[in-house]
């Protein structure tokens, strides 16, 4: 069971599924020359690969569109599901939201985003990652979005190489900012204190309103060691862990086990310049 809509289903058809199956290198039940094991583990690099590197006869390009046929599809259905949870009590509180989504990959919190919400609310999104291949991707799909009727007019999305060269303008009153992290966190090349240092720096940054933080990864054990590490300094940088569970994840294609947490810190209520400042 799904909860992908048929103009998704399409969307990742045109972009992702047909130019792969119809490149000439896929025969023999290969993808782009190649069998899924050897994709799996060299060319995604269970999706911690670095994207910007060739590999073998494989170009950047081919590799984050392999990203996007084997891994994607289940994130996406994975931050559908929580975003549907989400937005169970209405999407008013959501107009005009901030969503920072950090190693975005190829626009994965976006589609699903824009699957749940469609034009229903305004909201301006940032895709973060490292590997310019994936925010090639991400942008021509962000695109395929706005062309078939699925973003507000006026919902912005840019996407930015790291969080920190990202300038939010004006400082927001009262909007809520959201930041997704997902599968980022498996990753070696991902520096914890960093990480936390730029979410609460652009948090400042971006005003006074609620922060919301959405971890998803796989339950696996090597997945989860930057986890520990990543919620103490959440909490230290005034976060509070509001639900950390490891479920069945059911409503995709093959179910399977995921870990995810939703860190909160509430609105800024009286006026501290060093929030501003930070
Ligand atoms: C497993 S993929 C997840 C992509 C997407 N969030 C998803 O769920 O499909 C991890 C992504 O994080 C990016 N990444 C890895 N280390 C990063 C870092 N230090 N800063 C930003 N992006 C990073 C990778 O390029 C890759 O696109």
């Amino acid at each position: 069971m799904t909860n992908r809509k048929p103009w998704l289903e399409q969307l990742r058809r045109k972009c992702i599924i047909d130019p792969i199956v119809n490149d000439r290198r896929s025969v023999n039940g290969t993808r782009l020359g190649r069998d899924p094991g050897w994709i799996f583990s060299h060319a995604i690099g269970g999706g911690q690969a670095d994207f910007d590197q060739p590999i073998e006869e494989l170009s950047p390009r081919d590799r984050v569109m392999l990203y996007a046929l084997f891994n994607q599809k289940a994130h996406i259905d994975e931050l559908i599901h929580a975003f549907d949870q989400f937005f169970l009590q209405g999407v008013e509180s959501f107009h005009d939201a901030t969503v920072i989504d950090v190693g975005c990959g190829p626009f994965t919190a976006g589609l699903a985003l824009a699957n749940v919400l469609g034009s229903r609310a305004a909201y301006r999104y940032f895709g973060v990652d490292r590997a310019s291949s994936m925010l090639t991707l991400a942008n021509e799909l962000a695109a395929e979005v706005r062309k078939v009727g699925e973003f507000n007019d006026r919902t912005e999305v840019s996407f930015h190489k790291s969080i920190d060269e990202i300038s939010f303008g004006n400082p927001r009153a009262a909007e809520m900012t959201v930041f997704v992290l997902s599968y980022l966190l498996a990753s070696n090349s991902v520096d914890v204190d960093a990480l936390v240092g730029e979410i609460n720096r652009a948090r400042g940054r971006i005003g006074l309103g609620q922060t919301v933080v959405l971890y998803t990864n796989s339950a696996r054990e090597g997945a989860r060691n930057n986890y520990p590490k990543f919620r103490e300094r959440m909490i230290e940088a005034g976060f509070k862990e509001h639900v950390r569970e490891t479920e069945r994840f059911q409503d995709t294609d093959k179910p399977r086990d995921i870990h995810y947490a939703l860190f909160l810190r509430p609105a800024v209520t009286t006026f501290s310049m060093s929030e501003f400042l930070a």
